[in-house]
């Protein structure tokens, strides 16, 4: 059984109590019937279906594993920092490298062999923000949401590269309908139709801290989204991967759904990952410090792998090299790219990736039936992560980018990594690549742009969007709100 599939398709579930008291006792799970005698024909359905679904033999080791106890993070002994490609070419071989990468990238996109992927699954709790994540209004001048600064983004990329370019949403159970509905009243934000799929992930149950399952309703148990991990499951399971290889889609350019900064299609980075034989390529930033919250791209025994920075011993994680630079410094910002090859391998049969334990706070009924809105964790969530797949990658590498000029994520309303400071990035962005147009952006004493400034990806995907349009572009003045479409 697959990780990912302890909730398999549900069949017709039989809906007989002494059945399922018997399914759910040598597990310790009964108490997920307390209601039963309560519920309605429909309700009984809907909860035995979801009993049956479970593996409960497996779920019962997750919890022994995951959920009664901490599981040990058992750390290679040789573990080194990941090599990467720099920002910049340093020598005249590298050069030559991305001249050559740059040119098969952009060939990559015109011949349609690329397809956009938004993981766009998660709860989102921190943000505290009820509809998908994707429907947040982000843009700090018109308000345009996260989805439509990805459509208009993608838009331009299939203009400029003369290709259509499919775009795949992953949704979750929770959030597909209300996602689908806000493309549909959107008119898709211009892309054709048939060029959006949608798909929701896995689930699994969440899990009290002693044991047991929580029921989010008397008649439903609390399921949570199964990770971006889930996503390898998920590109199979819609059948979106066999789609993409009729099409002709060779490779899967993967970000999340909180980072309006991302370029989604980067020719230099399509290049290297396509001319290097990569089976999984990753972005990296340098990180601000040794405790900045970024993976960290490591090597062990030859094999690329992140290790979360909540896993990095602090010896290793403030380790400075003979160049005074931390040697532990490639942050990982979540941007891939996947070769769909090696997704089908990765979802042959089972999908072997490690589950996580999170402990989150989980709305769920008590005893007596009544919902509890939890002030504090009280469960545990079980994800896994897509970058727990690099260990199986063959060639992966890994490509330095610029801090600030791809990534700003919404984890939060404010502080850090949050609406405020997302906000800000954009602003910064745009008047940094207006300047570098030679468009004159006003400036605070402190360096800060003295306007709001906002460029649409519709028409300006890059700085070079900018050069070439810049005699129709009138400079922002000091105090001005002003968005360039
Ligand atoms: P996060 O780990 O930030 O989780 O997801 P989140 O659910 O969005 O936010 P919090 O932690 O509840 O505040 C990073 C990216 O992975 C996607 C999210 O949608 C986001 O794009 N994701 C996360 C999924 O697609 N599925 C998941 O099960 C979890």
């Amino acid at each position: 059984m697959p990780e990912d599939m302890v909730l398999c398709e549900m069949t017709e579930p039989h809906i007989n109590k002494a059945e399922l008291v018997a399914r759910l006792r040598p597990w310790g799970q009964e108490h997920l019937l307390r209601f039963w005698d309560g519920l309605s024909a429909g309700e009984r359905m809907r909860l035995a279906g979801q009993i049956q679904a479970v593996d409960w033999a497996q779920m019962d080791r997750w919890i022994r594993r995951y959920v009664l106890q901490k599981p040990e993070v058992s750390l290679p002994p040789d573990l080194e920092p990941a090599p990467y490609y720099p920002l910049e070419p340093e020598d005249g071989r590298q050069r030559e490298l991305y001249a050559r990468a740059r040119k098969h990238g952009a060939a990559l996109l015109s011949a349609g062999r690329v397809a956009g992927f938004t993981v766009a699954g998660g709860q989102g709790t921190r943000l505290g923000f009820d509809a998908p994540k994707g429907t947040f209004r982000i843009a700090p001048v018109t308000g345009k949401s996260l989805f439509q600064l990805f459509a208009e983004g993608i838009l331009r990329a299939r203009e400029k590269y003369g290709a259509p370019i499919p775009w795949y949403v992953m949704t979750s159970p929770i959030n597909d309908a209300a996602t689908r509905a806000f493309f549909q009243a959107a008119g898709y934000f211009g892309l054709p139709e048939t060029d959006v799929r949608f798909f929701p992930q896995g689930t699994l149950p969440a899990v009290g801290f002693d044991g047991k399952l929580l029921l989010a309703r008397r008649d439903s148990m609390a399921l949570s989204p199964n990770g971006h991990g889930g996503s390898l499951a998920a590109l199979r399971d819609s059948g979106a991967l066999e789609e993409m290889r009729a099409r002709g889609v060779d490779h899967i350019s993967y970000w999340q759904v909180d980072n309006p900064l991302v370029r989604t299609f980067d020719p230099l980075f399509l290049g290297l990952h396509d001319l290097l034989g990569s089976d999984m390529s990753s972005r990296a930033l340098i990180k601000t410090g040794p405790f900045e919250k970024l993976g960290n791209f490591c090597v062990s025994s030859g094999t690329l792998q992140i290790i979360e920075y909540s896993d990095m011993p602090k010896d290793l994680a403030t380790a400075v090299g003979p160049d005074g630079r931390l040697r532990f410094r490639a942050g990982s910002p979540a941007i891939h790219i996947l070769r769909r090859s090696f997704v089908e391998h990765m979802t042959e049969g089972e999908v072997r990736l490690p589950l996580h334990r999170a402990e989150k706070k989980v709305s769920c009924v008590d005893a007596d039936g009544n919902t509890v809105q939890p002030v504090a964790p009280n469960a545990v969530k079980l994800e896994m992560f897509i970058f727990d797949a690099l260990p199986e990658a063959r060639a992966p590498i890994v490509l330095e980018m610029a801090r600030g000029e791809q990534f700003g994520p919404v984890k939060n309303p404010d502080g850090v990594d949050s609406v405020v400071s997302c906000r800000a990035l954009m602003v910064e962005r745009a008047a940094r690549w207006l300047e570098a147009a030679g468009i004159q952006v006003p400036r605070e004493s402190d360096g800060r742009p003295a306007c709001l400034v906002e460029l649409s990806p519709r028409r300006y995907l890059d700085p070079e969007d900018v050069k070439a349009n810049a005699a129709r572009i009138t400079p922002p003045r000091p105090g001005e709100a002003k968005a360039y479409e």
